[in-house]
């Protein structure tokens, strides 16, 4: 499969090597997927061959770029974050109920929760295995990125405890279950590349923050994008009551126009026409509009966060990268 760079890129060079180098890791990652058991092999592939934008490995190779990006511990670590993040979709799909993922049925509707859940525990092993070529400080990096992972997505099951706000909650959750393995993503591209130390810690923060939008991106897609756009069920995150950064905000509302829309995020969102009808409502609220500048406003913290790189074509690509995400439309 050859491999559409998931953003534009202003400098050819760096263009066709960022290609080239995708390839590789495609090619890479279909090999370590492969399991003795025909079938674990199948069900691995299923979600890896679906698609998927690869935007971890590509911001590794990325960030890679602040220091020797050929250096071999830099295609190991682009796998082994897309491995990570491969086997949290099979678990979160089971989480989530999800009938679709990446344009095609998800391995829970396409099995069962059994398999799902086995096939990411397997995911996750490889890409352990693969972690350890990398040394003690990445198996260490990973196992956090991991537990930060998984608190986030325990986090947002649990909902908030207490009389903690409901943002300051959901923004922990975010950082956890998505910022933390594109902060990890960050810090592997400039380490194994041999970037400076305060390069790495600059990128570390720079992929936490771009994390945390595009997961910000992704909640407002799901609200906003249709199923053919995006390759998921729209509406996915009001079915699950889980209340995202729009649905946040608009509760917040004290206009009485919104009357309506706030009785309806407090009912049961699993009624297909109570759903659509809340879809619709929150498509034209303001915050929409609200969430999107906070989006846009946490990428500029993102970009603020490179000046420690000179000026050239990594640092514009990373600039780009973070507008990217907040901008996104699928
Ligand atoms: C989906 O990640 C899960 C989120 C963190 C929103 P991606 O949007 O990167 O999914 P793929 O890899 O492109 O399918
Ligand atoms: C996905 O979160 C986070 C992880 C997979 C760790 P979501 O549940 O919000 O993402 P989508 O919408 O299913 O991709
Ligand atoms: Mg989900
Ligand atoms: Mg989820």
């Amino acid at each position: 499969m050859t491999t559409q760079l998931a953003l534009s890129i202003v400098d050819a060079q760096l263009e066709a090597r960022l290609r080239t180098r995708m390839n590789e890791v495609e090619a890479a990652l279909i090999g370590h997927v492969q399991s003795e058991a025909g079938f674990v092999t199948e069900a691995a592939r299923h979600l890896l061959d679906a698609g998927g934008r690869r935007f971890r490995p590509l911001l590794v190779l990325l960030a890679a770029e602040t220091g020797d990006p050929s250096r071999d511990g830099v295609l190991t670590a682009a796998c082994v974050v897309e491995l990570t993040h491969l086997a949290s979709l099979y678990h979160d799909d089971v989480m989530d109920e999800a009938d679709v993922r990446r344009g095609a049925e998800s391995a829970n509707a396409r099995w069962d929760n059994h398999v799902a859940i086995l096939t990411g525990d397997f995911l996750f092993s490889k890409s352990s295995e693969l972690t350890a070529d990398l040394g003690a400080d990445a198996v260490r990096v990973q196992a956090k990125t991991f537990t930060r992972l998984v608190e986030g997505q325990i986090l947002e099951t649990l909902g908030p405890v207490g009389d903690e706000d409901p943002l300051d909650h959901y923004l922990r959750v975010v950082a956890g279950k998505t910022g933390s393995l594109i902060a990890t993503s960050a810090r592997y591209g400039a380490r194994f590349s041999g970037a400076p130390r305060d390069v790495e810690e600059a990128l570390t923060e720079y992929g936490e923050k771009v994390g945390v939008a595009f997961q910000l991106s992704d909640d407002i897609l799901d609200i906003a994008s249709k199923t053919e756009e995006s390759g998921k069920t729209q509406g996915t995150d009001l079915r699950e009551g889980v209340p995202t950064l729009p649905v946040l905000i608009a509760r917040r509302s004290t206009d009485p126009a919104d009357a309506r829309l706030l009785e309806l995020l407090d009912a049961d969102l699993t009624d297909d026409a109570l759903r659509a009808e809340t879809l619709a409502l929150l498509r034209e609220h303001p915050s929409m509009s609200e969430a999107r500048a906070y989006v846009i406003g946490l990428a500029g913290e993102a970009k603020t966060l490179l000046k420690v790189l000179p000026e050239g074509p990594a640092r514009t690509a990373l600039e780009g990268f973070a507008d990217a995400v907040a901008t996104r439309s699928a």
